[in-house]
């Protein structure tokens, strides 16, 4: 029963969560519609689940949070049209069940890179004539950028060069309309050269007349790193492009990166540690309430420290055993300090 962090931020952004369809029910559910204007899927709008083969589209769960945030009356943020990630192969196997690679030979490259850019328009299209009265912003696409600067070389980058990023953004727009938020999703944002790569490519993008409205920042950040200075320069620096700015995947880690030493269980972790994720957190909000001309949304990679990728990746680094805890929420969906800091209106020292 405690004040929600909706009311607290409605005059200054929308506040969302990402979820797995079966936290819609039950105490996740709860908190959801009682702290949250906002939701996004964190995993069933991705193209693996979408269109797992080609020409068959599963709208079944998608639907279901589509539903959902229509009946309780939230914004919906689609994520994510094209990524590298949670793709399927087919996508990048030619008519003959090949593999296609960069190709030496100019016109076989053409033709993959048709054929490529051909099934994208088509993924877009399908899915933004279903959802555009639906959906408030499309992350159109996700983490184009490589983590040291540059473009990053996914199969959609050899077969096509940046095509399909200006494709992505067309078709959107061309079957979203004008009022379609179209935005550019990444990760390290904060970080050079990355920041500055993202910058350029955008810019030069826009220069170009294609449609990008917003930049997601995506904030998987520690405790530390980044710091409240790079963040905010970040913020600025696309701010100035004429973007709107959404903060798209926050979570504060415990850990650095890599994450070891990890906790075992969240019953190891010391009270120390949730303080200074809270003031974290504190200096965090001020910053982006400070900011809120430019932000729009904030959205956190989850609800509550039961459910969170970060356990994935504690896992994977400490021989399968590891524990994160990066939300305002503990694992009994109880609020942590982290929650009244987010919630606190006193200015950080
Ligand atoms: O669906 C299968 C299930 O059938 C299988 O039994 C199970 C066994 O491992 O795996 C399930 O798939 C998992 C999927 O999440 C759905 O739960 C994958 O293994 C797992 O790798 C996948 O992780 C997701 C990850 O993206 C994939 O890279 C995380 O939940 C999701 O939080 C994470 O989200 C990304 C954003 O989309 C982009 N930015 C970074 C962020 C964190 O990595």
């Amino acid at each position: 029963d405690v004040d929600s962090m909706e009311k607290q931020f409605e005059d200054s952004f929308d506040i969302g969560a990402a979820v797995e369809l079966y936290q819609l029910e039950g105490e996740h559910g709860e908190i959801l519609k009682h702290h949250y204007s906002s939701v996004v899927a964190e995993n069933v709008m991705k193209p693996l689940y979408i269109q797992p083969e080609e020409g068959e589209f599963n709208w079944e769960e998608a639907d279901q949070l589509v539903e959902f945030a229509n009946e309780h009356d939230l914004e919906l943020r689609y994520h994510t049209l094209i990524w590298h990630n949670q793709v399927p192969e087919w996508f990048f196997l030619d008519e003959e069940g090949n593999e296609m690679v960069e190709e030496e030979d100019p016109e076989q490259q053409e033709a993959n890179k048709e054929l490529l850019l051909e099934r994208l328009e088509t993924h877009v299209k399908t899915v933004v004539e279903r959802y555009k009265d639906d959906v408030d912003a499309w992350d159109v696409v996700n983490e184009v950028i490589d983590d040291g600067g540059g473009m990053r070389e996914t199969e959609w980058y050899q077969i096509t060069g940046d095509e399909y990023i200006k494709t992505a953004f067309h078709t959107a727009r061309e079957y979203g309309g004008e009022d379609a938020k179209l935005f550019i999703n990444d990760y390290n944002t904060e970080i050079n050269p990355k920041r500055d790569d993202l910058y350029d490519l955008v810019k030069e993008m826009l220069d170009e007349g294609v449609p990008i409205d917003g930049i997601g920042h995506q904030a998987h950040i520690q405790l530390d790193w980044p710091t409240i200075g790079e963040i905010e320069e970040s913020i600025l620096l696309f701010d100035e492009l004429g973007l709107e700015t959404h903060i798209t995947e926050l979570d504060v880690s415990l850990y650095g990166y890599p994450p070891e030493p990890a906790f075992e269980t969240y019953e190891d972790i010391p009270e120390e540690a949730f303080e200074r994720q809270a003031e974290r957190y504190h200096q965090l909000f001020s910053l982006y309430k400070s900011l809120d001309d430019a932000i729009t949304s904030l959205t956190f990679w989850g609800i509550a420290d039961d459910h969170t990728w970060l356990d994935d990746r504690a896992e994977e680094f400490n021989d399968g055993v590891g524990k994160d805890a990066p939300f305002v929420f503990d694992v009994d969906k109880k609020v942590k300090p982290a929650y009244w800091a987010v919630m606190s209106d006193e200015t950080p020292s």
